[in-house]
């Protein structure tokens, strides 16, 4: 059993790294495009990374529940459960306010014609990274408490 523990935090932690590490630069990829198709082409970058970041986020929750089944005294640590209760908030903020916002940005990158940037997409921009922000703190935080299993 406990090399079966010691595979998932080795799955845990390369998870950490190859699945949550691109998820803190989604949001810088779309920002130097100054035309629409420079705009389409950062879009499909970020679609193609979100899809290791979500793969690894899978990983990271299902190794740390296993873990947790395994060591049950883990569901009584805090570090331990307000790291799962901002992960599903964190996980949450996709469907629930990310996607909202994408949504509109995407049927503007479909329609619009011509180079220039609209200045709805720039005001949803905005929005969203705002958004993408919180939830990048979020991780950091689920970070610091894995690292230093404070309380
Ligand atoms: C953003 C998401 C997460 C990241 C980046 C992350 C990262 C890490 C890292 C780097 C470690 C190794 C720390 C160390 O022991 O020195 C760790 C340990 C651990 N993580 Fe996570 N984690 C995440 C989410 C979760 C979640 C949601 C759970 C619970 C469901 C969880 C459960 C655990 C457990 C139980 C350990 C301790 C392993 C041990 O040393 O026995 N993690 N995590």
């Amino acid at each position: 059993m406990n090399t079966f523990y010691n595979i998932l935090v080795f799955i845990h932690i390369f998870s950490a790294i190859l699945g949550m590490g691109p998820g803190f630069f989604l949001n810088i990829i779309p920002r130097s495009a100054k035309t629409m198709s420079e705009l389409r082409h950062a879009f499909k970058i970020k679609h193609n990374l979100h899809i290791a970041v979500m793969v690894g986020g899978t990983l990271l929750l299902v190794s740390g529940l296993l873990m947790g089944s395994i060591n049950p005294y883990l569901f009584k640590m805090g570090w331990y459960i307000t790291s799962l209760l901002l992960f599903l908030i964190g996980l949450a903020m996709g469907p629930l306010v990310l996607s909202p916002i994408t949504k509109p940005m995407k049927a503007i990158l479909a329609s619009h014609e011509g180079e220039d940037i609209p200045e709805e997409y720039l005001r949803l921009n905005k929005k969203l990274n705002l958004f993408e922000n919180i939830a990048n703190i979020l991780f950091l935080v689920i970070i610091v408490l894995m690292i230093l299993k404070p309380f």
